[in-house]
């Protein structure tokens, strides 16, 4: 199977030199070529240039050709930080913090975390991957094409278990890669004492998890009232035992310590960011850790800014992602994500862009097959609607560019 894309109007990310990641003012330019084409062979991405030097088609056989006149072809969203399997909603909560409860004060109550664990114990297995499942052809048809998700509504270890069993089963029947994250130390559930909480963690569910496989990466909810910087560097150490590298929910509610705890346990990536500080960007400049935000939830809580800016001036570089979940983010949309980046932190399009593709597919460790447009790579793209250029993306908020997605080489539907 062969599909051959004429007449891109711009063919966006496209690199020579395949690169993990892009930072600081790098994250400023974003390569393209104007009046392109695109060949994909099997699943992979085969060869792409300018139309005028197309060398013209030798072989019909198993050829689909697509016209992109007018359209633009970007690389597939990379989402490097979802909840996506979860039970019910949590709408009514959404009211209480329109009536002037805070999100802590929510989930003081038994609400937040609390409330979605409890709804995820009373759903079965069926359940938990048909509404995941259903939520993830969603987020396809708008751009996605790698998601990472994580546990963290079970608490217990069963629940837990459920959970990670929920994502390997949709990992098995999607066509984008999916990894998975176990985050036990998500909240501490009903009836039990923190310290005890994570033992189990540490002395039931990571061994478990590893020898199931069932996990990629560990994450901590690293905030006061749920997880410290030392329990935080506790768990991901026990998890690094296992190869299982390290992910922060970091400085998200407060400055917690998060960030600090993700960079001394070589942790792949920390998420939020509202409230990180200068020290914080100076430690991010020693590590190969990546500064993610999430500016749907910090969007949806009305928290801070997080200094996104500052981090990319500092010469970092930094990931988007949507924290799909139903408290604090309930919605995958990443063209809406990189729009409130643009919108409220002053990214440039080429940076939210750059954020959203080659280093979130980093915040994944799938940047050497995701994230942009360069032979070899996946053929994991998307084309545009009739736009006029990638800057209408962001700036057209809220509103769906996409008109295609093709994964391994074959027409999503
Ligand atoms: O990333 N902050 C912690 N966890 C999620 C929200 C979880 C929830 O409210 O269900 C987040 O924002
Ligand atoms: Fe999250």
């Amino acid at each position: 199977m062969k599909i051959l894309i004429k007449n891109i109007k711009s063919l966006v990310q496209v690199e020579q030199d395949v690169r993990l990641k892009v930072s600081g003012a790098e994250m400023k330019k974003l390569s393209c070529i104007e009046n392109a084409w695109l060949a994909i062979e099997e699943d992979k991405i085969v060869d792409f240039g300018e139309m005028k030097d197309f060398p013209g088609i030798s072989d019909w056989s198993n050829l689909q050709m697509i016209d992109a006149t007018g359209k633009l072809v970007l690389p597939c969203w990379c989402d490097s930080h979802t909840h996506l399997v979860y039970a019910g909603n949590r709408e009514s909560e959404f009211v209480d913090r329109i009536n002037g409860l805070s999100y802590e004060e929510i989930f003081k109550r038994g609400g937040g975390i609390l409330n979605s664990a409890k709804k995820l114990v009373e759903a079965t297995e069926d359940e938990l991957f048909e509404s995941a499942m259903k939520k993830i052809r969603e987020v396809i048809l708008l751009g996605t094409g790698a998601i990472e998700i994580k546990s963290g509504y079970g608490l217990s270890f069963e629940a837990e278990l459920k959970m990670l069993r929920v994502i390997k089963k949709i990992k098995e029947n999607v066509s984008i890669p999916v990894k998975a994250t176990f985050l036990g130390a998500h909240a501490v559930p009903v009836g039990v004492t923190k310290e005890n909480h994570i033992e189990n963690i540490i002395n039931e569910m990571l061994p478990r998890i590893a020898e199931e496989k069932l996990a990629e990466y560990c994450d901590v909810f690293c905030e006061r009232n749920y997880f410290s910087k030392e329990e935080t560097i506790r768990i991901l150490a026990e998890a690094n035992k296992y190869g299982i590298k390290g992910k922060v929910h970091a400085e998200q509610l407060s400055h917690a310590g998060g960030v600090e705890a993700g960079v001394a346990s070589k942790a792949i990536s920390v998420d939020h960011l509202e409230f990180a500080n200068e020290n914080d960007i100076s430690i991010l400049k020693n590590s190969e850790t990546m500064a993610t935000i999430l500016p749907g939830a910090q969007f949806f809580l009305g928290l801070q800014n997080p200094p996104a800016r500052k981090i990319i001036d500092a010469g970092l570089p930094l990931a988007i992602a949507s924290d799909y979940n139903p408290g604090s983010c309930p919605s995958g949309n990443m063209n809406f994500m990189i729009s409130l980046a643009c919108i409220n932190y002053k990214l440039t399009p080429e940076e939210s862009i750059n954020a959203a593709t080659i280093n979130s597919a980093y915040a994944m460790e799938l940047s050497k097959t995701h994230g942009s447009i360069a032979i070899g790579k996946q053929a994991n793209i998307f084309i545009t609607k009739e736009i006029p250029n990638y800057s209408f993306i962001p700036y057209s908020f809220a509103n769906n560019p996409v008109e295609t997605v093709i994964l391994n080489g074959k027409i999503y539907k």
